[in-house]
């Protein structure tokens, strides 16, 4: 059983999610162009993210994901099996994910031999072996204002997928776009091969239309943030698994309404060896927590609103309330405020702003337990 606790991403950017007006662009100043634009949506049906950037079909933003992934034609170009490249294509290729395609030894440096690549499905774990192939990836050129122009890079590399592998994705959506530490994810592509900045910024929406930034800023978002949105984030280090090219961030401790929740000694903490930690994620909806964690973290929440009227649990939730009964504050519903302490002294604060609503009963909903009960998670 992987040993991961999974915190939702509700903004990477933290400000500038919070609303999507914000997000369009604006204004103007001349080129270099130093970034790329692309447009995000999210899917109600699944709260999946999409961008249309893999050959202008929409594809689901993997935060974690090793590789760009999508259906190809029959007569897709090929990569060599023995090149530099199939080997960074395979190097996150899941242990449980076998090819029948299977190739003596030998046959790895005849320039025939087709490159096979192991594209995951984020949100099923299922795997699929697939030709290792070239798509085009557009964008817009952008000034960290406004869109300019369009861009087309012909020659990344992709994995084709079979067509069965998109299940449990959003209809429209035809593949994924990994944004992972790995060589082939998007950034690293963009980096290596067009000279952008190994940098990238995610304003995912919670309705509506938000945006995704590739290479350098500044970057700049419609009013009331005029600023250079830089100037307006809360900074903390990522660190690395090991085992898998996720974002990973340092966690101490988690607080509810300033009181900090009894978890066991280092809980939270990523080994050495890349078991537990907290990991940032564009695929989970609300947060995934493991159930040490969560079952401590239920327990302390639950005290600290012994005077919110509770309503019946609601699947995938445990803990609800009952909201007509919350007071409305500039930061959503009146509830505990949950910090989620980092090394080095700040906090990721999770208002009720978050919190979500849900029924015809306007239900608040807080927790969420997957199947199994051994990862549960809050709608944060
Ligand atoms: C490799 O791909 C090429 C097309 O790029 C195809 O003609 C060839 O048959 C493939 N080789 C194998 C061993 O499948
Ligand atoms: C791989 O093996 C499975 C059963 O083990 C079979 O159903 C499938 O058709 C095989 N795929 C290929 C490409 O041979
Ligand atoms: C591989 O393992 C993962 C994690 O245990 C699981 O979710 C997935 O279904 C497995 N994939 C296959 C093809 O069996
Ligand atoms: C570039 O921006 C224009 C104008 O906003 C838009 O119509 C077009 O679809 C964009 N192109 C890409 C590749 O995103
Ligand atoms: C972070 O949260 C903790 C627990 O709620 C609180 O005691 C501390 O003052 C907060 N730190 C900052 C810098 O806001
Ligand atoms: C929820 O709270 C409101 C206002 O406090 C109350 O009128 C309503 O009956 C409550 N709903 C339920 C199902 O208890």
């Amino acid at each position: 059983m992987a040993k991961t606790l999974f915190l939702i991403l509700p903004h990477i950017l933290y400000l500038i999610t919070i609303n999507v007006s914000f997000c369009t662009l604006t204004a103007s100043s001349p080129p270099p162009y130093k970034a790329l634009v692309s447009p995000i949506t999210k899917d109600p049906t699944t709260s999946l993210y999409t961008i249309p950037i893999d050959n202008r079909r929409p594809s689901v933003v993997d935060l974690a994901g090793p590789l760009i992934w999508s259906l190809c034609a029959p007569d897709h170009p090929t990569v060599a099996c023995g090149s530099k490249t199939c080997a960074a294509a395979t190097e996150f290729r899941p242990p449980n994910c076998s090819s029948n395609t299977s190739r003596p030894p030998s046959d790895l440096y005849k320039p025939h031999c087709n490159c096979t690549a192991y594209p995951v499905n984020p949100v099923t774990g299922l795997c699929a072996p697939a030709d290792l192939t070239l798509t085009t990836v557009t964008a817009n050129a952008t000034d960290g204002k406004n869109p300019k122009y369009s861009i087309a890079f012909s020659d990344f590399i992709s994995s084709c997928s079979i067509k069965s592998l998109l299940q449990s994705l959003p209809a429209s959506a035809s593949g994924v776009v990994g944004l992972g530490r790995s060589e082939l994810s998007l950034p690293q592509q963009l980096s290596a091969e067009a000279k952008y900045a190994n940098k990238f910024a995610l304003c995912l929406p919670g309705g509506g239309i938000g945006v995704a930034f590739f290479g350098s800023g500044p970057l700049y978002l419609l009013p009331p943030i005029l600023s250079a949105i830089s100037d307006n984030l809360q900074y903390t280090s990522l660190i690395k698994n090991p085992t898998n090219p996720g974002y990973y961030i340092d966690v101490e401790h988690i607080a509810i309404a300033l009181k900090q929740v009894p978890l066991p000694p280092d809980a939270l903490a990523l080994d050495k060896r890349g078991n537990g930690g907290v990991a940032l994620s564009t695929v989970k909806p609300y947060t995934a927590l493991r159930s040490d964690i969560y079952e401590p973290f239920l327990k302390a929440y639950s005290a600290a609103t012994t005077g919110i009227q509770r309503m019946p649990a609601t699947e995938p939730f445990d803990l609800c309330f009952n909201s007509s009964g919350l007071a409305s504050t500039r930061l959503g519903y009146g509830v505990p405020e949950i910090d989620v302490m980092l090394k080095g002294g700040k906090n990721w604060t999770v208002s009720g702003a978050r919190f979500d609503a849900a029924g015809r009963a306007r239900r608040t909903r807080l927790w969420r337990s997957s199947n199994g009960g051994a990862r549960r998670g809050g709608a944060w």
